[in-house]
């Protein structure tokens, strides 16, 4: 006798389960984590402008930024909250980044429209160009002015003398001129990050994002010619 084929079984029907991080939240997250990290880089930039009232006076501001609270607080107690403030915000905003990445990707399937260069799509387009090589200076940068690792920090680096460690580090024209563009594309990174930000967080209206982009731009602008003025001044001799 034939077998009677058995009827198909219908496919259970997919179900799409809820993402663990709403992408509300995770644009949020990366907004206020951004603007946690421009107003340090704010900050530091006022900071490193010191610089150029002398050797003593840069010194005595970096041994300053270790007592502060002191005795509230442990000797380096500040210096280490914000590091751990800047290491949270630091990897919660990558790792909402790549998360955004990868929805927004798979929402617009294999055949995305690819529209024309205009000057907001090429701050968006490269906000993951100039993100990743931020994160690759920060490493370099406290390897270089911190933690005064070879081959990255020079020879000469010693503990405790921030000027003397700036000047030698800066000497090298491959790092000066790795640092000057590295703060070109951090302001267009902070100049195209605020305005992002300020709209996630709810800014609307004409006046709500011109602000925004005022604020974003004054503030890569500060950033850029702050921080790049130290490397040239060490290569044109006015800082030795
Ligand atoms: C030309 C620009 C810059 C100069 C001259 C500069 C200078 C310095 C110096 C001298 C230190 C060591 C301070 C000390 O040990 O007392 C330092 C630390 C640091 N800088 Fe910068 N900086 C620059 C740009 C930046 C930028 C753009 C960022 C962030 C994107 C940044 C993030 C940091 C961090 C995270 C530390 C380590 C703080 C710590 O853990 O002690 N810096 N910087």
């Amino acid at each position: 006798m034939a077998e009677v084929a058995a009827p198909p079984v219908p496919a259970e029907p997919r179900i799409r389960r809820a993402p663990l991080l709403p992408t509300w939240i995770a644009k949020a997250v990366m907004a206020v984590t951004g603007l946690v990290f421009t107003s340090f880089v704010v900050v530091h930039m006022v900071g490193n402008l010191k610089v150029f009232s002398g050797a003593a006076y840069f010194d005595g501001y970096a041994a300053w930024l270790r007592t502060l609270l002191e005795p509230l607080v442990p000797p380096e107690g500040v210096l280490w909250a914000l590091r751990v403030v800047l290491v949270v915000s630091l990897v919660a905003h990558v790792w909402c980044s790549v998360l955004l990445v990868r929805r927004s990707r798979a929402s617009a399937g294999p055949h995305r429209r690819r529209t024309g260069l205009t000057a907001s799509s090429f701050g968006a387009r490269s906000m993951l160009l100039t993100g990743v090589v931020m994160l690759l200076f920060v490493v370099f940068h406290v390897l270089d002015m911190t933690t005064g690792t070879a081959p990255v920090a020079t020879d000469s680096y010693e503990s405790g003398s921030a000027y003397a460690n700036l000047v030698a580090s800066f000497s090298r024209p491959w790092v000066a001129a790795f640092y000057g563009v590295t703060m070109l594309l951090l302001a267009v990174h902070i100049a195209h990050g605020v305005r992002t930000a300020a709209g996630d967080l709810g800014v609307t209206g004409i006046k709500g994002r011109a602000v925004a982009a005022v604020v974003g731009g004054v503030a890569a602008v500060a950033v850029l010619v702050g921080n790049a003025t130290i490397p040239l001044a060490v290569q044109a001799g006015w800082l030795s």
